[in-house]
């Protein structure tokens, strides 16, 4: 009888190199290693292929999945303004979805009946890993080496010296870190101190906004929601980010320092730089303040936060996620025109919008000639929007109840 294959996700580093054998030695079983670019950098994917099948992987699948990262995920974020805790673009958490997708068609084409990962359990990692798994294939099993085959790191060392793998155990980070094109996670380490300060070795996304280079004019124009040029050059997704993370972060823009709330229960101290993300969400964001309706903007808003901790809670393929997604992609047939804005010192600034689409009137907002606001509806909406308080306000004054209001001295 053929033996069992367990796909396992692979990162190319010391902690999934090592589980190829220990998965093998533990459960018997052939194991298969996908590896996904979502535009980490680093090493070439041919390299991280090769490296699985010394490491004693029997196939070995990588998929450079970056256009497919950009348009099918990060632009979701970017259409949502998804921020968890109004603060995190969710880099991690819109990768691991994708991710998961290759893993199960992996699965699939090399005949595998569980996926492997390396995450820990104290993190969001597993959780997003595992029901992404059982959301797109309920009949696969999920097996975590780090957390229930007891894979240290100290062990992962001693065990790659022992059998010469082909990976170097002694380059110490001491940070663990997460990367793709979206930004860059940092944490462990002497963060884990609340009150230590970030040093200049955390950030690689990004240069300290505190010597900035010349200010840089850029207009971002969109369609629909989506960013297709960059000073009218015709761009793709993933060349927008790309190119906002080059000139938002050589002026230190998106850089985050934030206590995060986890699933777990657990706080922790996390830094992010996301410099393209976050100045593509605050363009974003002023074009739909000039297109979106009111109601549909205030609303939009809460679905945007709802989106985002469900996207960080590892509800990539649930029903909710999905149902949002349709109105967040029907919030976003008018949000088409251009946004001007200035990057600069680690903030970028908005100076100009312009939209064929616009909801601003020019004839109903000036003060100037040309006003055609009519303003003697104002005295009956105003009779009538505040109609309910004052019914209220009389009400308290007849039970003695009005302290907050100033009393009347009538001398
Ligand atoms: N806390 C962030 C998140 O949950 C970042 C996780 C980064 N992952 C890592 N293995 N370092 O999305």
């Amino acid at each position: 009888m053929a033996k069992e294959r367990v796909v396992l996700a692979y990162s190319g580093g010391l902690d999934t190199s090592v589980a190829i054998g220990w998965i093998a030695e533990q459960t018997g079983a052939e194991v298969v290693t996908v590896a996904v670019d979502v535009g980490q950098g680093g090493e070439d994917l041919e390299v991280v292929r090769q490296r699985a099948l010394d490491c004693g992987a029997v196939e070995a699948y990588v998929a450079d999945a970056r256009d497919e990262f950009a348009e099918d995920y990060c632009m979701l974020d970017l259409q949502a303004n998804g921020l968890y805790m109004e603060a995190y673009p969710l880099v991690s958490a819109l990768s691991r979805p994708l991710i998961v997708k290759h893993l199960v068609t992996a699965a699939r084409q090399f005949g595998a009946e569980t996926v492997a990962h390396g995450c820990t359990g104290k993190g969001n990692d597993q959780v997003r890993f595992e029901n992404g798994i059982t959301s797109l294939a309920p009949d696969m099993k999920c097996l975590s080496p780090v957390r229930d085959l007891a894979l240290t790191r100290e062990f992962a060392i001693n065990y790659a010296e022992k059998h010469n793998l082909p990976i170097e155990t002694t380059k110490s980070n001491p940070f663990s870190i997460d990367q793709n094109v979206w930004g860059r996670a940092i944490e462990t380490g002497y963060l884990e101190d609340l009150w230590n300060a970030p040093t200049k070795d955390v950030y690689n996304y990004t240069d300290d906004p505190a010597y900035p280079p010349l200010p840089d004019e850029v207009v971002i124009t969109f369609e629909k929601g989506i960013p297709v040029q960059i000073d009218g050059r015709d761009v793709t997704p993933l060349q927008a980010i790309e190119e906002m993370n080059a000139r938002a972060g050589a002026q230190g823009i998106g850089r985050i320092d934030i206590v995060e709330d986890r699933m777990v229960g657990i706080k922790s101290r996390e830094i992010y730089e996301a410099p393209g993300a976050v100045a593509l969400i605050t363009a974003h964001r002023e074009l739909e303040r000039v297109t979106m309706d009111r109601e549909q903007a205030r609303f939009k808003e809460r679905v945007g936060l709802r989106w985002s901790e469900l996207v960080y809670e590892g509800q990539w393929f649930s029903p909710l996620k999905r149902s949002l997604d349709a109105f967040i992609k029907d919030t976003q047939e008018y949000v088409s025109g251009d946004i001007r804005m200035v990057l600069h010192g680690g903030r970028a600034v908005v100076t100009g919008r312009r939209s064929d689409t616009s909801l601003y009137d020019f004839n109903l907002a000036t003060y100037d000639q040309g006003d055609t606001f009519n303003q003697s509806h104002a005295r009956g909406f105003i009779a009538l929007t505040g109609l309910t308080t004052q019914l209220a306000a009389a009400r308290d004054v007849k039970f003695g109840k009005g302290e907050a209001m100033p009393k009347l001295s009538l001398s």
